[in-house]
């Protein structure tokens, strides 16, 4: 007897008026990466890792992010066929091939089926047939899945959380209707991971099944520190930093992670405990991570500092004289008629900015640049940051590589006197964000390039490209 009609059997005994219940309940499709779908009106969208439900519509099929509200889904191109499986509940799965083209397929009790057809990456380099997977092969994965899921384990996650090294903050996974998600830094490499494991809880019990604290070959285990208790991350063991009993007598294990960065997840974990011929074993539990911008956090407070967009706002020759006349008077900088007080200008500027460090290279970057960002959110300013840039001509250049980001970062004396130094001509020191502390601007932003400078984002689920597709999609007739 096959899984699924198992489940038939389940189901049918367990609530009696049955019939136009089921067809409400809706499938969930887990999406592990990212993935970009058109809409029916042609728009291209990025569908961010994370469980979705799914319900059809007249044109497509419409995603509603587990986590998410009504409002919050996008409804994507989908074509409609048929399937003679028989199920009592709609089946949804994504499936992908080598050259990147991904398919999020609908089985529907009524035999209705549809398939969403996407790609990995940007659209258009994608060349071959759309993806087809058969129905059947749809349900052999589907019930493979589940019967993994169809075991009941003895422990269940209870909690998990992340630290990361340089700061004291630990951010909380929050449990989801099938997963869970855990906000990661989108940046830092490695952290410390704590996960906390109870009995299992059966749906309508009032307890779990055990308390692990007091399950006396547990105690044995924890005390002595033994083998025997093993935590795994996508399949592979990771070494525990830490093995004890927490909060509620649940279990508590801790491992140092690397290779976290947001873009890695979802990942799985699984903690087994064997003693003797006795296991406790929990499921494979997915585990979906959630950005925490490194940029907004740690860089930003940094790039929106007044000594970086006080210089970034001289676009003009008359800003200049504006803020030098109100700044010293003037009397000394008369010179409201004279040209040469423009930007990217370093001779004239030079005249009076003159630290032996600052090597001609002090003059503000004209108004065609677009680097004004006074004001600006995170988001914005990031964008700015990490290019393209607009040269003094009003050419666009490419963005920098790591290596040249890295050069201007830790080299360019206007970066460096905003940073660090902040001495003025006539003697004062403006405040600045890392005063005398170079070696500590470096560690902040080093991560940053190195990680490929990450910016933040306002999407949660879905995004939408800027570009529209070269090849139209129309809603079918
Ligand atoms: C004295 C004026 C001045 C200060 C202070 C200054 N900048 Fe700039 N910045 C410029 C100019 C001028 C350019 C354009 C360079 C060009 O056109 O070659 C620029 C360009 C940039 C760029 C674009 C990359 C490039 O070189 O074209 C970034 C990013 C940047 N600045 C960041 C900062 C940050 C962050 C700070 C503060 C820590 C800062 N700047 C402080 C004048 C300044
Ligand atoms: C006549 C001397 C003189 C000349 C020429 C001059 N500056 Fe200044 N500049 C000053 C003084 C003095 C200050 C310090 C103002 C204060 O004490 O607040 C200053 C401050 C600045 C600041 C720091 C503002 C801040 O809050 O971070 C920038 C940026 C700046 N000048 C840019 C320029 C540029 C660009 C030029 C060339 C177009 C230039 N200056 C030419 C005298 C001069």
């Amino acid at each position: 007897m096959s899984f699924l009609s198992c489940l038939t059997l389940l189901h049918a005994c367990s609530t009696p008026q049955t019939t136009n219940i089921v067809e409400q309940v809706l499938a969930t499709v887990e999406i592990d990466e990212a993935a970009h779908f058109p809409t029916p009106s042609g728009e291209d969208i990025t569908v961010m890792p994370g469980a979705y439900q799914i319900k059809t519509e007249q044109y497509g099929i419409r995603l509603f992010a587990e986590e998410g509200t009504e409002s919050e889904s996008m409804l994507i191109e989908a074509k409609p066929t048929n399937h003679t499986e028989s199920i009592i509940q709609p089946i949804a799965l994504m499936s992908s091939d080598k050259k990147g083209h991904r398919v999020v397929t609908l089985l529907r009790p009524n035999g209705e089926r549809w398939d969403a057809w996407g790609t990995q990456g940007a659209e258009s380099s994608l060349t071959g047939q759309p993806l087809h997977i058969p129905s059947a092969q749809i349900m052999q994965r589907f019930n493979t899945i589940n019967l993994d899921k169809a075991i009941i384990p003895q422990f269940s996650l209870a909690s998990v959380s992340v630290k990361y090294d340089d700061t004291k903050k630990s951010h909380k996974g929050e449990k989801l209707k099938t997963t869970w998600r855990l906000p990661v830094n989108d940046t830092l490499d490695s952290g410390s991971f704590t996960f906390t494991w109870r009995g299992y809880w059966e749906k309508s019990a009032f307890q779990p099944s055990f308390i692990p604290s007091k399950v006396v070959d547990l105690q044995n285990l924890v005390k002595k520190k033994q083998c025997c208790i093993t935590l795994t991350v996508d399949g592979k063991e990771a070494p525990l930093t830490r093995l004890s009993f927490s909060k509620h007598g649940t279990l508590l294990t801790r491992v140092q992670l690397d290779n976290v960065r947001v873009k890695t997840w979802p990942k799985t974990v699984k903690v087994v405990v064997t003693k003797g011929k006795k296991t406790w074993e929990s499921a494979s539990i997915k585990i979906y991570a959630k950005a925490i911008s490194y940029y907004e956090s740690v860089l930003h407070p940094i790039f929106s500092h007044d000594r970086c967009t006080t210089c970034h706002a001289l676009g003009t020759h008359d800003k200049i004289v504006d803020m030098h006349q109100y700044r010293i008077g003037i009397e000394k900088f008369p010179y409201e008629f004279d040209e040469e007080a423009r930007p990217q200008n370093p001779t004239f500027c030079e005249t009076c900015h003159k630290a032996p460090y600052l090597k001609n290279a002090w003059f503000s970057p004209l108004s065609v640049q677009e680097i004004d960002w006074k004001g600006l959110d995170a988001i914005r300013v990031c964008r700015k940051v990490t290019g393209p840039f607009i040269n003094k001509d009003g050419e666009v250049e490419p963005p920098f590589d790591r290596k040249r980001l890295t050069q201007h970062f830790h080299e360019n004396p206007r970066i460096i006197w905003a940073i660090s130094d902040g001495l003025t001509p006539s003697g004062k020191d403006l405040n600045v964000p890392l005063s005398k502390k170079l070696s500590l601007w470096f560690r902040k932003v080093d991560p940053w390039v190195e990680a490929g400078t990450p910016c933040p984002t306002n999407t949660k689920f879905f995004q939408r490209q800027r570009h529209t597709l070269t090849e139209k999609f129309f809603p079918r007739q």
